[in-house]
């Protein structure tokens, strides 16, 4: 048996052997980026390193990077589909050596000393060429060289890029370890989803970038490799598992369910699934609820996927017997096993815990009643079915937009729990009356949320950077006004605004608000230049650099100092002189939650 910890280690020795540095992972909710919720993957956090700018650590790291994905949401409950993994990860920045990448790659999978796999059960995926790049016959040869046999060719599912498609992107080639389950069928490839190859780990070759939505690649002047496993996965391979359910903590948790439902993990394939998407979603709520940031189940943004993680795992829960206040044993059980590597979550056990129950007491009311009226739906259309069945019209298996909408007002249900509940009786729901109604009834602030679901590239855009510059001439107006015990609790630029969170005790009067403009304004017309230095931790404490100091010992970090008025620790980018800020005005201050107050702004 092979632990989660003990992989993580091969490949920190394996990593560190060949040169590269580590690196710490980064929190699971991304800070300045628009366009994603969560960390999805390890070179996210990187993108201004994979775009040129120099990384403290060198050209060559690693690191296991917690990621969210709720992408594949609605493949949690098989064997192998989870939203909450950890990806072990590894750059070249500035180059791109394929054939030494695949070579790594292939002796960390096959070595002794390291996962020892047969070569023999092992499939890659290579890139089959497209109108922007040819077929990569490095990557062919190279794994040939290493003796795969199973050598499969693809364009679509050997591109990689974000989810928006904008940013750094390329070829890759995929990993697979073939189960030996029989093919689906004679055309079966890692390309299906039949369950006889799984993907462990991808090396992308980051040859290209798309600079803007809608353009063509064109090549990265710097290319870069980017390689990430998956954690859970090569676990559960190599201790000849199932599924990733059957060992270490998850299997910790099923057990737990199992001692304490009515209805049995093996009783039915329904019931493996609810047990699985609870043991899923409960981690990944442990994490975003663990995150530093304090983020609560809310029906905007991060806030609204966790509340649809919690109220999927109550209905789960009551579907198999379990009782949802023993929420609680299982955040308990996750933070056990993560608290030592993930401190967050650690300190802040019983601030998860209390949430949890909180949303499991909002909704376990509702949820008997919404199910009623649920059934009171099917029920009416059903009835309207077969009276109209009578006259030859035909009524279709969906559920109005309206009828969704009043489950989700009333009742607390996410639309998507109404679509699985539909999809169960056979049922579609309309969701652009659903869209439609919400729409309607929600204040402006709560559509932006839609929006951010798309996904994408962190926006590295230069007006970015300049709001970005603006935060933290912002704090330090804060910090000159209200002292230095005022400090950043959450930061949001999107390419129009910036938002902007920190402690203080009173709604700040309008008084307060032209001072901290004009503060900020004073500084963008005195021309400060925006400097960037890479320093120590600790000197960068000694220096007086403000930060949330979660970095650890030893490590190097960036300091952006702007003039005489800020000093930062931060991944940037910036402006490099504040007078490219032209003008910062301040267009609402609210309260965020209890003790913390929001300032929205925009430069102009
Ligand atoms: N970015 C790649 C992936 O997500 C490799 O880390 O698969």
């Amino acid at each position: 048996m092979i632990t989660d910890r003990q992989l993580k280690e091969k490949w920190f020795k394996f990593f560190e052997e060949h040169g590269f540095k580590k690196i710490e992972g980064f929190s699971i909710i991304p800070e300045n980026d628009p366009t994603v919720l969560f960390t999805t993957a390890g070179m996210h956090p990187l993108v201004p390193y994979l775009l040129g700018e120099k990384h403290p650590a060198g050209n060559k790291i690693y690191d296991v990077q917690r990621c969210i994905r709720t992408s594949d949401i609605d493949s949690v409950g098989d064997g192998s589909h989870l939203t909450f993994f950890e990806m072990l990860g590894n750059w070249t920045l500035g180059a791109c050596d394929k054939t030494e990448m695949i070579k790594l790659s292939f002796e960390f999978l096959t070595s002794p000393k390291y996962l020892g796999l047969d070569k023999d059960n092992l499939a890659v995926t290579v890139f089959a060429g497209n109108d922007v790049a040819p077929r990569d016959e490095e990557a062919y040869k190279a794994w040939k060289e290493c003796g795969i046999k199973e050598i499969f060719f693809t364009s679509e599912d050997n591109w990689w890029a974000l989810g928006g498609g904008v940013g750094p992107c390329g070829p890759d080639s995929e990993m697979f370890y073939d189960t030996g389950k029989e093919k689906c069928g004679e055309n079966c490839s890692p390309s299906c989803d039949c369950g006889k190859y799984l993907e462990i780990w991808n090396d992308v070759f980051m040859q290209y970038v798309v600079k803007n939505s809608g353009e063509k690649a064109q090549l990265l002047q710097r290319p870069n490799i980017d390689t990430g496993m998956g954690l859970e996965r090569t676990v559960a391979i190599l201790n000849g598992a199932k599924s990733v359910y059957d060992s270490g903590c998850l299997k910790r948790v099923i057990d737990f369910i199992n001692d304490n439902a009515n209805v049995k993990y093996n009783d039915s394939e329904s019931s493996v699934r609810a047990y699985r998407i609870i043991t899923d979603h409960l981690r990944s709520s442990t994490f975003i609820l663990g995150d530093a940031r304090g983020v609560v189940p809310s029906n905007v943004g991060q806030g609204y996927i966790l509340r649809r993680f919690i109220r999927r795992a109550i209905n789960c829960a009551r579907n198999i017997g379990f009782d949802s206040q023993l929420f609680a044993g299982i955040v308990d059980l996750y933070v056990d096993e993560y608290g030592q590597d993930y401190s967050d979550i650690n300190s802040n056990r019983q601030f998860i815990k209390e949430e949890m129950l909180k949303e499991v007491a909002k909704f376990s009311k509702a949820l008997d009643e919404g199910h009623k009226e649920f059934d009171k739906v099917i029920n009416g259309i059903e009835k309207h079915k077969a009276f109209a069945s009578k006259s030859g019209e035909v009524v279709e298996n969906i559920i109005g937009g309206k009828a969704a909408f009043r489950l989700y007002d009333t009742f607390g249900f996410p639309l998507e729990l109404t679509e699985e509940l539909a999809k169960e009786r056979g049922y579609q729901v309309d969701k652009q009356g659903f869209d439609q109604m919400f729409k309607e009834h929600q204040e402006k602030s709560r559509q932006a949320t839609a929006g951010m679901f798309k996904g994408g590239l962190a926006d590295t855009s230069k007006q970015s950077a300049y709001l970005h510059t603006a935060t933290h001439l912002l704090l330090a107006g804060l910090q000159k006004m209200f002292g230095k015990d005022v400090v950043q609790k959450g930061s949001n630029i999107t390419p129009e605004r910036l938002r902007f969170d920190f402690n203080l005790d009173h709604k700040m009067t309008a008084e307060e608000l032209k001072e901290v403009e004009d503060f900020v304004n004073n500084a963008i017309e005195r021309k400060l230049p925006v400097t960037c230095e890479v320093m120590k931790i600790e000197e960068a404490r000694a220096s007086g650099a403000h930060g949330t100091f979660t970095n650890k010992y030893g490590e190097e970090v960036k300091v952006y100092t702007i003039g005489d008025v800020s000093k930062e620790i931060c991944g940037g980018p910036h402006a490099e002189n504040t007078e490219q800020l032209h003008h910062f005005k301040i267009v609402k201050e609210e309260s965020s939650s209890s003790g913390i107050r929001r300032i929205k702004a925009i430069l102009d």
